[in-house]
């Protein structure tokens, strides 16, 4: 099996069997020993320019052309016309419906003939010039030395815009990644960070130990009213939360008097809460139970619970003084600065 020939290689072996069998001059057989010989190059006013090979005619122009070469007389003509441009079906038809009405001079053909032999390869040679082959013998050379048809080539696919912009953000990520890793996360960057954070944190603590503890407290001193703002055996805790004291006006071993009490339990210093309904001081730590005088009565507390300095100012409000305490088993309640008497 040789390889595939080409229809103008076909038609040329076919012109040139024609001629070898029709014509009496010599020159179509020289010009089959060039077609046999393919390494041989013809002159250049003989050679065919490559586009009159390279495209290929179709099996029905080749039918076409058969049917018209079996129906006529096998007479080539000349074909000056065959030139670059490669012949369509019509111009094969009209040559070779020319080539049958011819004189049966094989002189032109020689051209067409050299043509493919130039290109055509050492399989692509035609039979011996004394045998001319049957049409149905051509059909089937022509079927298969049909050249395969070239592959279509797929067209190129467009790049899309948004690929385009797809690929640039692409870009533009891979490179601000390209800079975190390669220039903020570099180790010597890290190290100076590192570096940097700790001296401030050191430099920090530093004035921090330089500077005093300042404790915020509210005054020791402060004003609570006029007396009448504190009516008979009642308890204020207006003054509990900011303050830490108890104003209370009771009447304490028969006398009426205001005094203030340290809302401070005496077993282990929690804050006791004031009853209205059972009229005591209750702490929810451990249980302690004060009166409403402040002496202990309940729990473990181990003692009274402590009093503050009080006073009647000129204003004619009351003052308290925490800076100044009075403990009842010290005997200081009886102190008159820890309390103001109620006539
Ligand atoms: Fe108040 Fe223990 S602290 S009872």
């Amino acid at each position: 099996m040789g390889k595939k020939k080409t229809t103008q290689e076909i038609l040329a072996e076919l012109r040139a069997k024609d001629s070898s069998g029709g014509s009496s001059s010599e020159e179509p057989a020289a010009d089959q020993s060039k077609a046999e010989t393919p390494t041989e190059s013809a002159s250049p006013a003989e050679a065919p320019p490559a586009k009159s090979a390279d495209k290929p005619k179709s099996t029905k122009d080749i039918m076409a052309a058969l049917r018209a070469e079996a129906a006529g007389g096998g007479k080539a003509k000349p074909a000056e016309k065959t030139g670059a441009k490669p012949k369509s079906t019509k111009d094969i038809m009209a040559a070779l419906r020319a080539e049958t009405a011819g004189d049966g001079k094989a002189k032109p053909a020689a051209s067409e003939a050299t043509k493919p032999a130039a290109k055509a390869k050492p399989k692509a040679a035609a039979p011996p010039a004394g045998e001319r082959p049957s049409v149905q013998e051509m059909i089937k050379v022509a079927r298969e030395g049909a050249p395969d048809k070239p592959a279509e080539e797929k067209p190129k696919t467009r790049v899309k815009p948004a690929s385009r912009r797809a690929a640039k953000k692409s870009d533009d990520d891979a490179t601000r990644r390209s800079f975190l890793f390669d220039v903020l996360l570099a180790p010597f960057v890290l190290a100076w960070v590192a570096f940097a954070s700790a001296a401030t944190a050191f430099g920090l603590g530093v004035a921090r130990y330089m500077m005093p503890n300042v404790l915020v407290e509210p005054p020791s001193r402060f004003k609570v009213g006029s007396p009448t703002d504190f009516p008979a055996n009642t308890v204020s805790t207006k003054f509990k939360a900011e303050f830490g004291i108890w104003v209370v006006n009771a009447n304490v071993d028969g006398e009426q008097m205001v005094y203030a009490l340290r809302s401070v339990c005496t077993h282990l210093g929690c804050t006791p809460s004031w009853l209205e309904g059972e009229q005591k001081f209750k702490c929810p730590c451990h249980g302690s139970g004060f009166y409403i005088t402040g002496v202990n009565f309940e729990g473990p507390a181990p003692r009274p619970l402590e009093r503050v300095g009080i006073s009647l100012g000129a204003d004619g409000l009351l003052e308290v003084d925490k800076s100044v305490t009075f403990q009842q088993e010290m005997g200081q309640w009886g102190d008159s600065a820890s309390y103001v008497p109620m006539v």
